[in-house]
């Protein structure tokens, strides 16, 4: 048992509303808190998070945005109007450009219930092709993570999405300041997928994880109950 509150979020990785309701009826009770991505927020528009929130579900809505300062507070009021509790933004996008997503969801939400997350390094990338993509050299990808959490925090942030292998660097660095949410979760022994990096629910609390998120280790479980139940257990 971990002391510090830490959240598990499905993520609904699924093209259509029919898709997302049938996970979500099958989890039931067992699940408070789900991730609506690109995929599904492309396919069904904010219609299906004002249908979790109907549910009584937490709706985290990742759709990383990177745009101009006023473009993005737009953009984050409209989404924290429709009741989300978690929105990313990419950390890149600079410090100006979070406080505005900040200002934004607290507009859309004015009960403060709407947390921006900065997404640092997506974990598809490694030093290479951040150095293609930016036009520098040696780079180091923790300490890329590091600088852009300190972004993330300057801007008002309310944490970063973080693989859990930098997130003992970042706790190290940041304390309590920012949450961490962290995706490539399984269970003891579960099948790795497409994933390279890893890490057990209890590991991942462990190391300072604020939320988890959880794909395939309960969406594609034999027994989506019972995985999510031993997660629960784990934390
Ligand atoms: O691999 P799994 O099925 O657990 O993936 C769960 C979710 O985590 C997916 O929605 C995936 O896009 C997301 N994710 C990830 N790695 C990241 C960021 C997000 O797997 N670095």
């Amino acid at each position: 048992m971990n002391s510090a509150v830490v959240t598990p979020i499905v993520a609904l990785d699924v093209p259509t509303r029919a898709g997302a309701e049938a996970v979500v009826r099958q989890l039931g009770d067992a699940c408070g808190f789900y991730k609506v991505g690109l995929e599904l927020f492309s396919a069904e528009g904010p219609s299906v998070v004002a249908w979790l929130r109907d549910q009584g579900k937490e709706v985290f809505v990742d759709l990383k945005l990177h745009d101009i300062p006023n473009t993005v507070r737009g953009a984050a009021r409209s989404v924290a109007r429709h009741g989300a509790s978690l929105l990313t933004v990419h950390a890149s996008g600079g410090r100006e450009m979070i406080a505005a997503a900040v200002e934004g969801a607290n507009e859309g939400r004015p009960d403060g219930g709407c947390g921006i997350l900065g997404v640092t390094i997506l974990t598809s990338m490694d030093a290479g092709g951040i150095e293609e993509a930016w036009g520098r050299e040696g780079v180091v990808v923790e300490t890329e993570v590091l600088r852009l959490a300190g972004l993330v925090a300057a801007g008002g942030g309310a944490g970063i999405v973080c693989s859990g292998h930098e997130a003992a660097a970042v706790t190290g660095v940041f304390g309590d300041r920012l949450g961490l949410l962290i995706p490539g979760i399984r269970l003891p022994g579960g099948e790795a997928h497409d994933q390279r990096r890893v890490m057990t629910p209890a590991a991942a609390a462990a190391a300072g994880a604020r939320w988890l998120i959880l794909g395939r280790a309960v969406t594609g479980a034999d027994d989506p109950v019972g995985a999510m139940m031993a997660v629960h257990a784990a934390l």
